[in-house]
């Protein structure tokens, strides 16, 4: 050790070399296990471990500390008698302090083994403890300790590199991190998949929402948009020949934030040629059935139930349904199209629909109060757009109860379809949605959800994937009065609806797990009569079309291969896998709901010499 000392006085690096590893390997000798691995099956073992202090407990004499690293907790003790060499360094640790311990493992006395723990039947009697770094400040939270103590998010933001050393958070970052390796590992060693990554200064991509602009400098006046997603670039590997490509491809949106929306985010992006949409899918069940198998020890059960976009409107009023439980809604608009209730009447003859949420059991769980104009139910209806909510409850002997001109003008006759159309029974709630046929199923798919959670039918274990496909190819903008891509403009129409484009499915598809969207994908247009035709109907003319994307166009005039791919959010899957709420819990550096970044400070001002540089000038104006 002593050459290690005389660092840099050595004659030549090649000597210096050397010392160094000796250095560190005397200072810092390698660590032999991770904290949390320990179990009974290492007593006797001596071992050498780096963490953090979780926390300190003096017991009469014995120092107890929980020593913490990414891992998990084990238990070290030192003592005056058993371990002198290590107690007045342990009477000075305080948490948050680095430390490196050498001991033997050992068994804890049965009245102190703490089943709750993976490590709770050892402990470790410390030889040696090296004070490797203290703590100089107040912490701005507990690190250690109870997670569900209270600790405002913005705080926890602000310092997030210690809220990434509690447990929860860590082990959701693995957990990415075991499904990222589980998507490698399937796609690259089983399917011959190749990870290729495409540019991130690049150009507009057509997903919808607004991108995230990067001025030139060396260019003037000109603009690179940050991908929305790697679309364009990988139907280019198509042609290129990449037949099978994946990335794990960071995206940047500029919309307004979700719990499960972020405005940089990660897909697992990929895309492949001479697949049908058939085998596009059986490779992708096979894919996630992987990816559950590694993580989660989960065998999925296959092939995943499918529903057409028709039939998941119709039945859950939205193309992500949550199917973990029933409570699917009842057209009931053939019933009241000619009914004296005008409400009812009134929206179908302009084109719209009445449809029933009925609910089981719930006139006893839904008091007026929460349904009238005030309450709960009311409120949820009406956020969704909904002008107001009409309900009727099924009383004994089929009696119908409820407020208002429904039940003045329904028959005995259209009382008994409609308890038919609706299985009621008595005790039940009958919720109706009417207007426009969007607004109904926005409002009732949502009340859908909440009285579910509410009755506790949905099982927070159940796992239920759900494949949507025959997605419309349009959707009409009524404020610009003109028809858009409903995926984008690259997907293909289905080959029997080519007669009129404008009603026509696509051949897109999108996996639902649980109620959340957590991939989407079709196969996409490779010709070129097609794909004129697309743009003439999302009215782009074909200059703007080659404006915009020319140089895919032409690219596809070189040989374009049948090809089609799919794109996971990387983040929500995660979340869902790890039982999070937010896939904020399960990115390390995570932004706020105003996209701001509380730890760096981000966006923030730069210098008016930067921006000179690139020519760019604030038009902002605070507001007096
Ligand atoms: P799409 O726009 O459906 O498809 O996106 C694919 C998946 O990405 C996730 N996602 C998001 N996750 C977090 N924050 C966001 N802001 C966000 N936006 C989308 C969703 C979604 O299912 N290029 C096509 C794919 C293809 O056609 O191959 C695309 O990006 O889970």
């Amino acid at each position: 050790m002593v050459n290690a000392l005389k660092l840099g006085q050595g004659p030549s690096t090649a000597i210096a070399i050397p010392n160094i590893v000796n250095f560190y390997r005397y200072f810092f000798p390698m660590r032999t296990h991770y904290c949390g691995e320990l179990r009974a099956s290492h007593i006797d073992k001596n071992v050498t471990l780096y963490g953090w202090v979780d926390r300190c407990r003096d017991h009469g004499g014995v120092i107890f500390i929980d020593l913490r690293d990414r891992s998990g907790v084990v238990q070290i003790a030192s003592n005056p008698i058993q371990t002198p060499d290590s107690y007045p360094i342990a009477e000075g640790l305080h948490n948050e302090y680095v430390i490196k311990v050498t001991g033997v493992v050992s068994q804890r006395p049965s009245e102190s083994i703490n089943p709750k723990l993976g490590t709770g039947e050892i402990e470790i009697y410390a030889d040696r403890i090296e004070l490797l770094n203290q703590v100089s400040k107040p912490l701005p939270f507990l690190v250690s300790g109870d997670e569900t103590e209270l600790v405002k998010e913005e705080l926890r933001l602000k310092y997030r590199y210690l809220e990434l050393r509690r447990d929860r958070l860590s082990r959701n970052l693995q957990l990415r991190h075991q499904v990222v390796k589980a998507i490698r590992r399937f796609l690259e060693d089983e399917q011959d998949f190749i990870e290729i990554e495409t540019p991130i200064l690049t150009r507009s991509t057509p997903e919808g929402a607004r991108d995230y602009l990067v001025p030139s400098r060396v260019n003037p006046s000109q603009w690179y948009a940050l991908p929305q997603s790697p679309q364009l670039f990988k139907q280019l590997l198509m042609v290129s020949g990449f037949d099978r490509y994946y990335q794990i491809a960071r995206c940047f949106r500029d919309e307004d934030l979700r719990a499960d929306r972020q405005p940089e985010f990660t897909q697992l992006d990929m895309e492949m040629s001479f697949l049908s949409q058939e085998e596009i899918l059986n490779l992708n069940e096979s894919l996630v059935c992987h990816i559950f198998k590694t993580v989660k020890q989960i065998d999925l059960p296959r092939p995943f139930p499918r529903l057409t976009y028709a039939e998941s409107m119709n039945r859950y009023g939205c193309d992500r349904p949550d199917t973990r439980f029933g409570l699917e809604l009842v057209n009931v608009s053939d019933l009241f199209k000619d009914s004296g209730f005008k409400v009812f009447s009134g929206a179908i003859k302009s084109g719209g629909s009445v449809k029933v949420l009925p609910i089981p059991g719930g006139n006893e769980a839904f008091s007026n109060v929460r349904i009238k104009p005030g309450g709960d139910i009311f409120k949820e209806a009406t956020e969704a757009g909904a002008k107001g909510i009409a309900y009727i409850r099924v009383r004994d002997n089929n009696e119908i109860d409820t407020i208002g001109a429904i039940k003045d003008n329904l028959s005995p006759e259209q009382v008994e379809t409609l308890l038919t159309l609706t299985n009621a029974k008595s005790g039940d709630l009958l919720l109706f949605g009417a207007g426009d046929t969007d607004t109904v199923h926005k409002s009732l798919s949502r009340l859908r959800l909440v009285v579910g959670e509410e009755l506790g039918l949905i099982d927070a274990n159940q796992v239920n994937l759900v494949w949507v496909t025959d997605f419309p190819m349009f959707e009409w903008n009524a404020d610009e009065k003109r028809f858009e891509a409903l995926h984008h403009p690259f997907t293909a129409p289905n080959p029997e609806d080519l007669a009129d484009l404008t009603t026509a499915r696509a051949q897109a598809y999108d996996l639902v797990y649980n109620g959340v969207e957590i991939g989407g994908g079709s196969l996409r247009i490779y010709q070129r009569d097609i794909q004129e035709k697309v743009f003439e109907t999302i009215g782009l003319s074909l200059d703007e079309a080659k404006s915009k994307f020319g140089f895919l166009l032409e690219a596809f005039e070189y040989g374009t291969p049948p090809h089609g791919g799919i794109a996971y959010g990387l983040d929500r899957l995660v979340m869902l896998l790890a039982g999070e709420a937010s896939i904020r819990d399960v990115i390390a550096f995570p932004k706020t709901q105003q996209a701001r970044c509380l730890l760096t400070d981000a966006p923030a001002q730069v210098d008016t010499k930067q921006l000179k540089e690139l020519q760019v000038m604030s038009t902002y104006q605070p507001k007096p």
